[in-house]
């Protein structure tokens, strides 16, 4: 993959690096992705693009998502989003992984491969594996005539955008939004919901461009606390259910380019030893967008805040009240659906990824060490 950068600082469209204007394209990310896919009276997801039959999917009994970083970052929120939706079991795995642990592949197994490039050479080889073993694949990637595109079986293309800036941040996000959107279409099909109850997730969803408007218009806050915990060595992300996928990629994120280590933490995890890491000014995101689980996450606050940890909450608005007991700052996002929180909770994660970056004087859209797309295994 390479770029010609001279010309390309002409496409930035006066944003200073791709990364923030493909940050800010989002909400249009977000529209093109859903346009066509839901029916005009707004209940139920149409995806003309699918050849799988009804009788086949009603044949699925597993669902094996396999990909790479990012990707398969968005497969962990997909693995929640099929489950409560389709109530069918899935199992989420790293592409390099996948091949040699012998995964159970049957022919009532569904292989989701999810690349934004479409070229990863480890996603492509568990691809061709998933095909020889008699499963049908289905890609979700952002890049139409890919390799990966070309060998599925069947295809959701995200409508992203090319996106040039190693860290992903639309890819991502529109992989969320092509899962929302097949969890309700096999929802529809195998009747694990009701109508009502798929239009209202389609009218949430409806709502999320605006919603992302919403967060892009704080950018300044979040770039305050990125100037706040750019001067960290270390820092932890912690969270519950959809929130925990969140938080690995948010952290993923931070890592990728201002090079602080991060590292992401079921909450409830902690205690059994990474504790031992939380000392005096240590920064821990805690996101808390899972109003069920908003007291179990609270208790784990409480416990580094007890070794003294500065707790930054992400939570719901409505809900700030509540949290401030708990934390030392916080930032609100808009108030959706638990299940499709993740499109909105990583926005400003990658703000927060940006503007810690840059605050260290870091190349945000090239990275050390990293590739934009890796073709060699
Ligand atoms: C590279 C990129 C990551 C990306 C991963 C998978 O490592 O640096 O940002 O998540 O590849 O890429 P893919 O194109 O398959 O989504």
């Amino acid at each position: 993959f390479r770029v010609n950068w001279d010309l390309m600082t002409a496409e930035k469209g006066g944003y200073d690096h791709f990364m923030l204007k493909e940050i800010y394209e989002q909400p249009r990310a977000y529209r093109d992705t859903m346009r066509g896919r839901i029916s005009e009276d707004g209940r139920s997801v149409v995806l003309p693009e699918l050849s799988i039959t009804a009788e086949q999917l009603r044949a699925v009994s597993r669902v094996h998502i396999v990909a790479c970083g990012t990707a398969m970052h968005a497969g962990m929120v997909g693995k929640t989003v099929i489950e409560r939706l389709a109530r069918i079991p899935v199992e989420v795995d790293v592409a390099s992984e996948y091949r040699y642990r012998s995964p159970i592949i049957t022919k009532d197994t569904l292989v989701i491969v999810v690349s934004q490039s479409g070229e990863t050479a480890d996603t492509l080889a568990a691809l061709r594996e998933a095909k020889r073993c008699g499963a049908r694949v289905l890609a979700i990637t952002n890049v139409v005539g890919s390799s990966v595109a070309r060998e599925a079986d069947d295809v959701i293309i995200t409508l992203a955008g090319p996106e040039i800036a190693v860290a992903s941040t639309k890819a991502y996000s529109t992989m969320l939004i092509a899962f929302f959107l097949l969890g309700l279409y096999m929802a529809q099909t195998l009747g694990t919901q009701e109508e009502a109850e798929i239009a209202h997730v389609l009218a949430a969803m409806d709502s999320l461009p605006e919603q992302v408007e919403r967060i892009l218009a704080q950018a300044d806050t979040v770039k305050g606390i990125a100037e706040s915990i750019a001067k960290s060595s270390s820092l932890f992300f912690i969270g519950r259910g959809i929130d925990y996928a969140v938080a690995l990629e948010g952290s993923l994120k931070l890592k990728e380019i201002s090079y602080i280590h991060s590292e992401a933490y079921a909450a409830g995890e902690l205690k059994h030893g990474t504790l031992a890491l939380i000392e005096d000014g240590v920064p821990v995101i805690a996101l808390l967008t899972q109003e069920d689980l908003f007291e179990k996450t609270v208790s784990n606050i409480k416990e580094v805040k007890a070794r003294g940890a500065e707790v930054l909450g992400l939570v719901n608005e409505g809900h700030e009240e509540e949290s401030a007991k708990s934390v030392d700052r916080q930032f609100a996002i808009p108030r959706t659906l638990p299940l499709l929180t993740p499109a909105l909770s990583v926005i400003p994660l990658q703000l927060l990824s940006y503007y810690a970056s840059l605050a260290l004087g870091h190349d945000v859209d090239k990275p050390r060490n990293l590739a934009k797309s890796v073709t060699v295994e």
